[in-house]
């Protein structure tokens, strides 16, 4: 009996070591593995954008782009042949859109409706789509999609930006992935919108991801040079967009990130400050923000070291995903605790849908969390945070809007409903009256 014991579990042993480096090897191999893509825009700034394509064949391709469709005057050839493109337009206007198409002999490319708008120093407002744990191709990712389309009249123009909250590609992040469960589903949007993508726990167990994307490591988008590509900040008009590596970066008080974040904060001048990063701080949508063994213990790192920083420099909202599902706060400050010791102090503002702050970023003038991992899944859950009061377990996506004075955001569901909306108000007005 002994005997027949040892030699099952020596038996479970070698199966799943096997299983385990058979796996690692077809990621790895996934990872590095060279797929055909279609162009897409990297490193946006108020002045140059880059534009990056993948084709079947070694090849010297071609770029043209200019202020109209169909006169494109401008064009920049590969300097020599490759099968990895990267061409890097600068000199551009501020705050200005670009039609471009890109020319190739090996990859078939659609250059219909190709463009991008350079960022902005100001503008009356600003239109961000927003989405989490997005990375799973089918019906409910296309649905959710489709939903935002219609809160936009299918209107591209009326959308100013697009921001990816991790898990962007399932299961683990690689080359192919990536193509089918974002450039693929999401190709009119990658052909006008840089998808401005933070990393998540999928994306980050791999190697893929920085050969997919370029990141400012010089505030070359604004904000303070980061020296990394796993962190830095945008100043795209009114709003100073921070985002954030959760997954592999160190999160203590003396780590490069945090003290890096600290700079950020205290040298911006933008009235609204946002900050991304995939794991949340407070989460009872399928991970359990309580249980400090879920998801490597960052969730309590974030909420320990992140937060005392984000209610320093009066952060006005704080988006992540990771959970699979939707959850926002009131405006809250100063908890750094488990869901029990969250109390009425931490709440500033007891209200359902409208908040107040002053125009310059603040100390402890509060912050919203939300929490939207369910862009294309969806996990079941109990929902019970209490400092999450607006949950709902349900799949969708949110629609921020910016102006120089007030955010507002919406929740849109899969079956196109607003589940959950609000507005910060920084322009004198009061929320009298309003829930
Ligand atoms: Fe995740």
């Amino acid at each position: 009996m002994k005997k027949f014991l040892k030699r099952t579990l020596l038996f479970i042993f070698v199966a799943s070591s096997l299983y385990g480096i058979g796996r690692l090897g077809v990621v790895a191999y996934d990872s590095y593995v060279f797929v055909p893509r279609a162009p897409y825009a990297v490193m946006q700034t108020q002045t140059s954008i880059t534009i990056k394509w993948q084709s079947p064949e070694v090849e010297v391709g071609s770029l043209e782009y200019g202020f109209f469709y169909d006169s494109l005057n401008k064009k920049i050839e590969d300097k020599k042949k490759t099968k990895m493109h990267s061409t890097t337009i600068s000199g551009l206007n501020e705050c200005t859109k670009y039609y471009y198409k890109v020319n190739s002999n090996s990859l078939d490319i659609d250059n219909k409706n190709r463009s991008f708008k350079t960022l902005c120093k100001n503008a009356d407002s600003q239109k961000i789509w927003v989405i989490g744990d997005s990375g799973k191709r089918g019906e409910d990712q296309t649905k959710v999609y489709e939903e935002m389309l219609k809160q936009i009249d299918n209107d591209f123009n009326k959308l100013d930006m697009w921001l990816l909250l991790g898990d962007n590609a399932y299961r683990s992040g690689t080359q192919k992935q990536y193509n089918k469960n974002l450039f693929e589903p999401y190709k009119e949007l990658v052909k006008r919108f840089v998808p401005w993508a933070i990393r998540g726990n999928h994306d980050a167990r791999r190697w893929a991801f920085y050969r997919i994307w370029d990141f400012p490591t010089k505030g070359e988008s604004g904000g303070e040079p980061s020296g990394s590509e796993n962190f830095y900040s945008i100043d795209s008009a009114n709003l100073h967009l921070v985002m954030l590596d959760s997954e592999i970066q160190r999160m203590d008080v003396n780590s490069d990130m945090v003290k890096w974040l600290k700079k950020d904060l205290s040298k911006n001048t933008k009235p609204w400050v946002v900050v991304a990063l995939h794991t949340p701080p407070y989460t009872d949508g399928g991970h359990d923000s309580d249980d400090d063994g879920d998801s490597g213990g960052r969730m309590k790192k974030v909420r320990e070291n992140l937060i005392p920083i984000f209610d320093e420099y009066g952060v006005d909202l704080v988006l992540s995903g990771h959970s699979h599902g939707y959850e926002r706060s009131k405006l809250i400050v100063n908890h750094t605790g488990k869901s029990e010791s969250f109390n009425e102090k931490n709440i500033l503002q007891d209200a359902k849908s409208c908040y107040t702050k002053s125009l310059k970023p603040t100390k402890n003038s509060g912050t919203i969390y939300q929490v939207c991992g369910s862009s294309a899944k969806l996990d079941k859950a109990e929902l019970k945070h209490p400092a999450l009061p607006f949950a709902f377990a349900q799949m969708g996506s949110i629609l921020l809007d910016i102006t120089p004075t007030t955010l507002s955001s919406k929740f849109i569901n899969i079956d196109g409903n607003i589940s959950d909306e609000f507005i910060i108000r920084k322009d004198n007005t009061s929320c009298e009256g309003k829930e």
